[in-house]
């Protein structure tokens, strides 16, 4: 059984109209489900070519999703909508202003109708695992937090949930540099634990490569795979990692993929 499997799917807004607006066209892919291993995908493009509209396909959540053509299928059947077994993490800081920090991250289980007392239990020991402090930080609301403490929270309450599959979308886009790099450490710990598939879109070559089993690169917009590329494994840190030769050529030629697919951008 396939995990993900996309077979010709293109989208289209506002089809049928003289403002049909195709974001994206004739994409396949399949990620197949491997028991006890999930890959880490990484997806690179332009901006606009309709990378956050693939992730919004896979999960379910209009009005991307349906597909105007073609078939979207999560864990054998077609997605008819969002699931448990996903969860998203957005680019922009999505808490809960009014809830406080343990609040926001046992959310989903309270939806689920998890009783108080264990969901808070298992709230706190995620707020610990994400590297925040439950004495220092549970009751804090998302205003009294940094960037990187609440993009911490915001995945804590997504993968609290345990989902198969975890979307993505530039989450640690808004990050200085040094804290992007603790931060892609902790996710990499987590998806170890996790064993879930990551589909993680980014604009860092270096962010995708050092993350990434496998990265997809996509064309412009209307945007489709242009190529499938399997990287080494992050299996050092990632300051230790992004330093070394081989590493940098690889992000390099993929730089150089990328470059050249922008410059034919600007020049349409
Ligand atoms: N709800 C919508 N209605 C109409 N067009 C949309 C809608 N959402 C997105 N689009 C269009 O779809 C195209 C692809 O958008 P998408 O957000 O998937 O791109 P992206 O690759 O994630 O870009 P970025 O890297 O800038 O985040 C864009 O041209 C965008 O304007
Ligand atoms: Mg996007």
């Amino acid at each position: 059984m396939n995990l993900v499997h996309f077979a010709h799917v293109s989208k289209t807004f506002n089809a049928g109209t003289d403002r049909a607006h195709t974001v994206i066209k004739d994409v396949s892919f399949t990620v197949e489900n491997k028991s006890g291993h999930g890959e880490f995908i990484g997806i690179l493009g332009p901006s606009g070519c309709g990378k956050s509209t693939v992730l919004r396909l896979i999960a379910g959540l209009r009005p991307h999703h349906p597909a105007t053509i073609g078939v979207v299928e999560v864990l054998g059947g077609p997605v008819r909508g969002p699931g448990s077994e996903r969860g998203m993490v957005f680019q922009d800081y999505t808490s809960f202003d009014n809830r406080t920090v343990l609040q926001n991250v046992v959310f989903g289980l309270e939806c689920a109708g998890m009783a108080q007392k264990e969901r808070e239990d298992r709230g706190r020991v995620w707020i610990e695992k994400v590297g925040l402090n439950v004495k220092r930080d549970a009751d804090k609301f998302p205003h009294q937090l940094s960037g990187g403490m609440r993009q911490r929270v915001a995945i804590a309450r997504t993968l609290i949930l345990h989902p198969k599959i975890i979307l993505m979308d530039e989450p640690f886009g808004a990050l200085d540099p040094a804290t992007r790099l603790n931060m892609q450490d902790l996710l990499v710990g987590l998806w170890r634990e996790l064993e879930a598939t990551v589909f993680f879109v980014t604009h860092s070559v270096d962010e995708a490569v050092y993350l990434g089993d496998r990265v997809y690169i996509f064309s412009p917009a209307p945007g489709t795979i242009l190529h499938q590329l399997d990287v080494p494994p992050p299996d050092r840190p990632a300051r230790v990692m992004q330093r070394e030769p081989e590493f940098m050529a690889i992000s390099r030629d993929i730089s150089n993929i990328i470059e050249k697919l922008e410059t034919k951008v600007s020049d349409s």
